[in-house]
């Protein structure tokens, strides 16, 4: 199948529309990719967008700034808004559409639905961020609706979401796979993030404790440590640079529950500096 003419990704922003070109993609046997985004794109999306691309005959990225999936006091109005360079990135690595839809589009006058995912979204971000997982998963479910693709791509920066994301399409039968991407880093480590434009150079400098207290983490469980232990070396890291810890947790990776012996883990971290929360995340193998 593929290639179809490398061309700029056409902008849709009606989710009439942008259904019926990716049903007709299906129709016509190819296979229809999607990375949804909030846009301020970085290497970390790209990295989606490539996968998706060479696994899939068209790709969709969907741009659109969720107002209801952040709080009132958070960093809805000063989120990053750059269209025609999110555009461009994800045109040079191969996407053909982009679905970019107004809020008043996702929720029109009258709307009444939420989607609420429970044990997955309770702890951690969704502790943190009381309403923030129905937010993702009320609009993911209404994005698979409008791109019914047969493969949505994710990063495992966000380990969390992905659990959510996963737990709702397996409750709601949503005919669509989900794929877990690796997380993109900047060089000294440090998980690339729309949100790191908001640091200083100072707290820039201090962001990369979150990567240095994972390795140790991943170090000591290497060892055989407790895990109370292990989630005290990412601890550690964070107050050694002066960062303020939400949690620092090993949990087993699908459940976000206690991890049984011997089986893989998943090491979560988020930590604030200044008005600026970072999340980050490593996997931990399984140890006999
Ligand atoms: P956003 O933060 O824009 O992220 C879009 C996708 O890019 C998510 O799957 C996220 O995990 C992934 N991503 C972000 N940084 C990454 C990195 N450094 N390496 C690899 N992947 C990375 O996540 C959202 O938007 C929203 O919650 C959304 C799912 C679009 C729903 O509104």
């Amino acid at each position: 199948m593929k290639p179809h003419a490398p061309a700029p990704p056409v902008v849709e922003t009606d989710p009439v529309r942008i259904r019926e070109l990716v049903v007709a993609a299906r129709r016509a046997g190819r296979r229809v990719g999607f990375v949804p985004t909030m846009g301020a794109l970085h290497a970390g999306h790209a990295s989606l967008v490539e996968r998706a691309a060479a696994e899939c005959d068209d790709v969709v990225v969907s741009i659109f700034v969720n107002p209801k999936q952040f709080g009132p006091r958070e960093d809805l109005d000063r989120y990053p808004r750059t269209l025609a360079a999110d555009v461009a990135l994800v045109g040079g690595k191969g996407a053909r559409w982009v679905f970019a839809p107004e809020a008043s589009t996702a929720y029109p006058a009258g709307h009444a639905t939420s989607v609420v995912v429970a044990a997955p979204a309770a702890d951690f971000e969704g502790a943190v961020r009381p309403g923030h997982f129905s937010g993702v998963a009320t609009v993911v479910c209404w994005l698979f609706q409008v791109v019914p693709a047969d493969v949505a791509y994710f990063g495992a920066k966000d380990w969390q979401q992905t659990v959510v994301v996963r737990r709702m399409v397996a409750d709601l039968a949503i005919p669509i796979d989900v794929e877990v991407c690796p997380t993109i880093r900047e060089p000294d480590g440090l998980a690339m993030s729309s949100r790191n434009a908001y640091l200083s150079p100072d707290e820039r400098r201090r962001a990369v404790a979150l990567h240095e207290g994972l390795q140790a983490a991943a170090a000591r469980w290497r060892e055989g440590a407790e895990i109370a232990v292990v989630e005290e070396a990412i601890r550690a890291a964070l107050m050694a640079r002066d960062i303020a810890v939400d949690y620092a947790r090993v949990v087993d990776p699908d459940t976000l529950l206690a991890p049984g012996p011997g089986t893989a883990a998943v090491a979560l971290v988020a930590g604030r500096l200044g008005a600026t929360r970072l999340l980050d995340n490593i996997l931990l193998p399984p140890r006999v």
